[in-house]
């Protein structure tokens, strides 16, 4: 999926090396890929068949990896250029992925989103863009509650699709460890989807027209998108008239995939060495990261990822405190890492002015170089007037702006945005270049747990960061 997958030169560069900027790794102190069931483990399914769930993990070791070190090894040199200014991150996809849309159009047209988004990106900040998906994996989900109670019922929650069934029976809702296998499977396709899309020139710059969807025309904001379309094409008219032949970087591009590492057995199932690579590689995804409820410095989650060669990422909320991050990086980057760590803050509109200065601050004091992303989605979660729930874009955007000005008024950066968006014609959040209201969420929400940005939105929010970074840029911040 990377492809500059063999220009890794992780070894030399942090094993021996001579530049007194990096810290040379040493070997996390009593890990194995199984040391995490010595501690606590929140959010994990009760397997009721443990011989049928150690069966299935059995053959899950043994099946092909999804990513392979060296895309993992070239990520955390992005994600460390992401943290210097040098590019931007988008990461972004579904809230869960779903068996049922493992589908080529799914596919393509969350792709086709993610793609106009870093366009529109590449274009307005005039920098590469590390493109994450969060797909081809995000399959387990966190809960609030263990069960769930309907009409005097009580079930086990839906806890994803990797661990069991949304449909509110008893049958569905006991956790079904074939779930991981064909979990894995979906996974395979869907990354083998991407990656012959991807090779076969579906993300040539030339060819923006391919990842136009079909309703792109009618958008209030196509042809604000299709003028930077145009300007891109003429840019790279010019600079391969000067060069005198087609510019073969810009035929193609990387896209990284991402889940959160929620399920363990699953994830070390899946962790496996590599001949001639030094330590331990989560092989089911590139970028795995820790989600807010599974974060306790001693747990299980914190205790599997520190081990793993993997760029981490950790979400951050409002209880976040300064003593909790700064145990968090000493367990989860002892050698302060180019790229080890992505800490992804998702505040809420209301809280991110007050919450994450004490946290900037304290990596500062720390003298760390994470990459600051923000996550603009978990923290504006909202029941509309009907009950279901839904984020409001203005929430979205609010927050995102907020923390693009905390992070310059400390001299800090933001480097990346998390989002949960979907390539389908959805209405799950309000707001937006259409307004979308209350009653519009009836019409077509499809999410079974958050609610996604749609593609207009998606767009207008890419659209937003360029207009955000241009007012720092102008006012001498950032
Ligand atoms: C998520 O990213 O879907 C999620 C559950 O996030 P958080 O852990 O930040 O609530
Ligand atoms: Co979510």
């Amino acid at each position: 999926m990377c492809n500059d997958a063999f220009s890794n030169t992780d070894r030399t560069r942090f094993v021996n090396s001579n530049d007194p900027q990096v810290a040379p790794v040493t070997e996390p102190k009593d890990w194995q890929p199984d040391s995490w069931q010595s501690k606590p483990a929140a959010q994990q399914a009760t397997y009721p068949d443990q011989d049928a769930l150690g069966a299935a993990l059995e053959h899950l070791k043994n099946l092909p990896p999804l990513v392979t070190s060296w895309e993992v090894n070239s990520l955390r040199e992005l994600l460390a250029d992401c943290a210097q200014g040098r590019r931007f991150l988008l990461q972004g996809g579904d809230c869960a992925e779903t068996f049922a849309e493992c589908r080529s159009d799914v596919i393509s047209n969350r792709l086709k989103v993610l793609l106009q988004m870093s366009l529109v990106l590449i274009h307005g900040l005039e920098l590469p863009v590390v493109r994450v998906g969060r797909f081809a994996g995000q399959y387990a989900k966190p809960r609030s509650a263990d069960d769930e109670t309907r009409d005097g019922v009580t079930l086990p929650s839906f806890r994803g699709d990797l661990v069991n069934g949304a449909e509110f029976t008893p049958e569905a809702r006991i956790p079904d460890p074939q779930r991981l296998l064909k979990g894995h499977a979906r996974s395979a396709m869907t990354m083998n989807f991407v990656r012959g899309l991807i090779d076969g020139g579906f993300a040539d710059l030339h060819h923006p027209e391919y990842w136009d969807l079909a309703w792109v025309h009618h958008s209030p904001r196509a042809s604000e998108y299709h003028s930077m379309v145009e300007s891109v094409a003429s840019s790279l008219k010019f600079i391969e008239t000067l060069a005198g032949r087609q510019v073969g970087a810009l035929k193609r591009v990387d896209f990284f995939t991402s889940h959160e590492a929620l399920h363990l057995h699953s994830e070390q199932a899946q962790t496996r060495q590599v001949p001639r690579q030094w330590g331990w590689f989560d092989l089911s995804t590139h970028l795995p990261w820790i989600g807010m409820r599974t974060a306790a410095v001693d747990g299980a989650h914190v205790e599997f990822c520190r081990g793993i060669r993997n760029p981490i990422g950790i979400k951050l909320g409002p209880a976040m405190t300064q003593e909790w991050l700064t145990e968090l990086l000493d367990i989860i980057d002892p050698n302060n890492e180019p790229g080890r760590i992505v800490l992804i803050h998702r505040m809420g509109a209301d809280n991110v002015e007050s919450g994450l200065p004490p946290l900037i601050e304290c990596v500062q004091r720390m003298q760390r170089q994470p990459l600051w992303v923000c996550d603009p989605m978990h923290g504006n979660t909202e029941s509309a007037s009907s009950g279901v729930k839904t984020r409001r874009f203005g929430n979205i955007t609010r927050e995102l702006e907020t923390a693009f000005d905390v992070h310059a008024g400390m001299g800090s950066r933001l480097g990346g945005v998390h989002l949960e968006l979907t390539g389908e014609n959805v209405t799950e959040c309000t707001g937006g270049a259409r307004d979308l209201t209350d009653d519009d969420l009836r019409r077509a929400y499809k999410s079974t747990v958050d609610p996604r940005l749609n593609y207009e939105q998606s767009l207008e929010m890419a659209m937003l960061i360029v207009k955000k970074k241009a007012s720092q840029g102008r006012a001498g911040l950032g």
